[in-house]
């Protein structure tokens, strides 16, 4: 099982292929030069939060998680708390951007999280969701529904429904936020291969590293989900993710996700 400080690297690992992806870019809204107040949901290490504090200096940056993981050493316009997004949000002043990404899987009502989002944001504020598939598509069926791959991804979905937070949740987002009340909604669908296929590149590289973030991720995913959703036990999701793990490796599935 992995301990706090493999999770810690592999939560960063990911901020690092995010910005990957996104040429460096550690947003899309599109905000005006200087901003007052920021929120980041869930955020994890923090390094977003951090980095978001450095572009933008004049702002004050909160992040909440409901783990105290983020580092003690943090810029002045920074601020870290411990909090449950799924409870009543008790903030004095509202925030000019609410930043929510990779939270998939541990939100159980994302109507009530992004309603809560738009009553606590400035008129003319921005939410920004980012979330990846926990889904590995492909344009040319090359993955096989025998594969343990997608076995492994089939019963992921089914226990997070049956525990109540879904991981794969993207799809709904546009309804959610619609329903919530914003306005000027802007979407980017971006295809992320989750192994070294591709020929170009720029998306090999990418490959690369999402092959070693999956590898490490499968077990964090499945191991209490299957466990007490799926009662399996610890040597049928070995045996089943040291599948997976080959099927990563496996330059003939074309696998992406989508995020
Ligand atoms: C996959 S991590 C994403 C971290 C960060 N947003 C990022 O992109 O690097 C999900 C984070 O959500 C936090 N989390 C889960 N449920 C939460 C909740 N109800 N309220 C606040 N944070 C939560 C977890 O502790 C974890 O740090």
């Amino acid at each position: 099982m992995p301990n706090d400080e493999e999770e810690q690297e592999r939560l960063d690992l990911m901020h690092h292929l995010f910005l990957l992806s996104y040429d460096g870019e550690l947003y899309h809204a599109p905000l005006p030069k200087t901003i007052g107040r920021a929120l980041d949901i869930g955020c994890g290490t923090g390094i977003w939060v951090m980095d978001f504090a450095d572009m933008h200096p004049e702002a004050k940056v909160i992040g909440t998680d409901l783990s105290a993981i983020q580092s003690g050493y943090v810029p002045q316009n920074v601020h870290f708390e411990v909090d449950d997004a799924e409870e009543d949000w008790q903030y004095s002043q509202p925030f000019d951007y609410i930043h929510i990404r990779g939270m998939g899987g541990a939100i159980a009502n994302w109507q009530r999280l992004l309603q809560q989002a738009f009553d606590n944001l400035v008129p003319g504020g921005w939410v920004e969701l980012v979330e990846f598939d926990a889904w590995a598509s492909t344009d040319d069926n090359s993955l096989p529904e025998s594969s343990a791959y997608y076995q492994f991804q089939t019963l992921l979905g089914k226990a997070s429904e049956l525990f109540g937070k879904p991981v794969n949740v993207a799809k709904y987002f546009r309804k959610f936020v619609e329903t919530a009340g914003f306005t000027n909604i802007g979407e980017d669908n971006r295809k992320v291969p989750l192994s070294p296929w591709p020929t170009t590149r720029k998306e090999r590289n990418l490959g690369n590293y999402m092959q070693m973030a999956m590898s490490e991720s499968l077990e964090p995913y499945a191991l209490a989900l299957f466990t007490k959703m799926l009662n399996w036990d610890n040597i049928m999701i070995q045996a089943l993710l040291a599948g997976a793990r080959n099927d990563l490796k496996n330059m003939d599935y074309h696998i992406y996700t989508t995020w």
